[in-house]
């Protein structure tokens, strides 16, 4: 039986900046920003490239942005030309790491075997990991969303347990939602989302899906935020396209500022 407990979950609208912006549009673009979050504000997390961080890390100190990177390597330091470890990250001012976008699987060929052992070293560490699941359209066509999330989850998060994952955070992309302009419907958004939840149900316990905060990605923009927001399960965003407008951003973290929702559901 399942037990009747409400569980408030925060709302985390990360916006994941990917390879745009120089260190002054960066630093422009926050200054700007910050004047119009105040400290109901439900959390606004920044993905940006790493040269970016320590810069936008002081310019955000006494605001509730926090900043995060985009990748790093699960090595805690070595001959890896190219790479970047935790401790670096943390080191320069970063709170989050995404791990395991979809473009670091598909363009940067990495599995979900590197990218366990990215999120233990996340938690042996302590930087919030995003871990980032989604299906490719094909996947999706053939009805395999379900099986594809359920080996993502189970390979991603194996070997860790709950005490280790309270912070985690995981964002659902479906691939065929990402940078095309056709996001996942109110429906699939909620009804996927619900999944995810009831897996970490079974992987760990009821109470810690419960707790978990589980963003939407793909394909996000003004019209469709709040909506998708407003859905049981979602618990927050993940923002590619939309999150490089001032204007746009501004308008989809406002929205839930004004409506200061917090969210609780019950398996
Ligand atoms: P998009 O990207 O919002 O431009 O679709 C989302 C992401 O890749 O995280």
């Amino acid at each position: 039986m399942s037990k009747e407990v409400e569980v408030e979950r925060e709302i985390i609208i990360t916006g994941n900046w990917k390879m745009h912006k120089t260190i002054k549009e960066a630093i422009s673009f926050v200054k700007e920003l910050i004047p119009h979050l105040t400290n109901e504000m439900h959390h606004v997390y920044l993905a940006v490239p790493f040269t970016h961080i320590q810069p936008l890390s002081k310019e955000c100190l006494n605001s509730s942005i926090i900043i995060g990177a985009q990748n790093m390597n699960d090595a805690n330091s070595g001959a890896f030309t190219g790479e970047i470890a935790a401790k670096m990250l943390l080191d320069i001012g970063a709170k989050f790491v995404l791990l395991g976008h979809s473009e670091r699987r598909h363009l940067f060929h990495e599995d979900n075997d590197f990218i366990n052992r990215k999120v233990k070293r996340a938690v042996a560490d302590g930087i919030q990991p995003i871990l980032c699941i989604g299906e490719t359209q094909s996947e999706y066509d053939a009805e395999k969303t379900h099986e594809v999330l359920k080996s993502q989850l189970t390979e991603c998060l194996k070997e860790l347990d709950e005490k280790q994952l309270k912070n985690l955070i995981i964002a659902y992309e479906p691939i065929w939602a990402i940078g095309t302009g056709h996001s996942a419907t109110l429906e699939i958004a909620q009804a996927v989302h619900r999944f995810i939840r009831e897996q970490l149900g079974e992987m760990f316990s009821e109470d810690f899906s419960k707790k978990i905060v589980i963003q939407y990605g793909g394909s996000v923009n003004i019209e469709n935020a709040k909506n998708l927001l407003d859905q049981p399960d979602v618990d927050g965003l993940l923002i590619g396209g939309a999150s490089l407008s001032l204007d746009t951003f501004c308008q989809i973290v406002n929205d839930r500022q004004l409506n200061q929702i917090s969210k609780g559901s019950d398996i």
